[in-house]
């Protein structure tokens, strides 16, 4: 990757650049827990999008995506977000945090290369917006902190891409560490490493191939569904200030009465805050079983209640359901298409992914791509 981008950058621009790396993530459990201010347990994988960069002496931006071959350009006083391309909107908006801190932004070139696979709910747009702010805060000499790179990274989804996500993604690929899993409190910001180690068991990422169109916009509705909850909870109970705060018996009296499905929504991540506190205990006995289990329990949840699978998803964790050598599966991220996580058995890993491809291949008219997660390091200059 590097190489390739030194080259690629020394024939357009002829100067040489930074580079920076920030990776994609997997989440263990806690989906749809981050806008609701409850507990996530991501962690960085191999996979990242890297983006070389070196400022300009004018005010220009021109942008490359290498494997895409597609260009943009702009200019510092027309910062805004792109209608028919998406990916140059990950790397404006993160630029564009910098000029909304106040910071004097400079004109700089970027080159974009990636191997987090798009659509696939591994993060490849929290990747880029990292890295390039990353690389932003390296060459103006910024000096900011993670958190605060983490932040920005959080709005250039929401302003740039129209995406009202919550920390997870860029919290993950900014603050990830190698071999282990983030437990993340998205209310305080405080988190803790937990080392991972699920003795003879790997997680196997399926990645159905499918992005349906609904999903940012039905991402955004969730959003507003559960600060419908919070606010008809509030006219009772003042004290309230997210579903972080709220218990069964606060939505058996104040939502279910009112809406059914406004009440599957909420009580969803009710139970999933709890969940993935008692998966963590479960990580830390190092009973792989019983956080297997959960991991399903978070599927049914996610598709039934929070309906944020699809078919094919749903297929996919049906699939592996009863096979011993598969102990927990789930559909990961914001839904509507993307992976499921699996963890699977070691030895049983190749003989499952051959047999699940080709049945799924058969059942859905789509090819099957598989991964094994590997967990490493946060954003960093390479
Ligand atoms: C997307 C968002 C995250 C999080 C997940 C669901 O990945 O970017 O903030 O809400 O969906 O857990």
């Amino acid at each position: 990757m590097k190489e390739k981008l030194l080259n690629e950058f020394n024939l357009r621009f002829g100067t040489t650049p930074i580079i920076v790396k920030s990776p994609g993530r997997i989440n263990i459990i806690g989906e749809h827990t981050d806008y609701n201010q409850g507990f996530v347990l991501p962690a960085a994988i191999d996979k990242a999008a890297y983006v070389a960069m070196s400022l300009r002496e004018d005010a220009e931006i021109h942008l490359v995506a290498m494997d895409l071959e597609e260009f943009y350009s702009t200019s510092l006083d027309e910062l805004k977000p792109v209608q028919d391309l998406s990916w140059p909107n990950y790397i404006l908006g993160a630029a564009a945090q910098f000029q909304k801190k106040g910071i004097q932004l400079k004109g700089f070139n970027a080159i974009l290369l990636s191997d987090v696979p798009i659509g696939a709910g591994l993060s490849s747009s929290a990747a880029i917006e990292c890295a390039t702010t990353f690389a932003l805060n390296e060459l103006l000499g910024t000096r900011l902190s993670r958190l605060s790179m983490v932040e920005m990274a959080q709005k250039a989804e929401h302003e740039y891409a129209g995406v009202l996500c919550g920390i997870m993604d860029q919290f993950a690929s900014m603050m990830g560490r190698k071999d282990h899993v983030i437990r993340l409190d998205c209310r305080s910001l405080e988190y803790q490493y937990v080392p991972l180690q699920l003795d003879g068991f790997k997680i196997v990422l399926f990645n159905t191939n499918v992005k349906h169109s609904l999903a940012s916009s039905a991402y955004n509705t969730r959003r507003e569904e559960c600060q419908q909850a919070v606010s008809w909870i509030n006219e009772f109970e003042t004290r309230v200030e997210s579903l972080r705060d709220v218990n069964l018996s606060m939505l058996d009296q104040y939502v279910r009465p009112r809406n059914e499905l406004i009440d599957d929504r909420s009580r969803f991540v009710v139970l999933e805050i709890d969940r993935l506190l008692n998966a963590c205990k479960d990580l830390e006995q190092g009973n792989i079983v019983a956080l297997g289990q959960k991991m399903l329990a978070t599927h049914d949840g996610l598709s039934k209640m929070y309906e944020v699978s699809c078919r094919e998803l749903d297929w996919l964790v049906d699939e592996v359901r009863d096979n011993p050598d598969v102990l927990g599966a789930r559909m990961m991220g914001g839904g509507f298409g993307g992976c499921t996580i699996n963890l699977v058995r070691e030895a049983a890993v190749e003989e499952l992914t051959q047999k699940v491809s080709m049945a799924y291949e058969e059942a859905n008219g789509l090819p099957l791509t598989t991964y094994i997660a590997s967990i490493g390091d946060g954003a960093a200059v390479i």
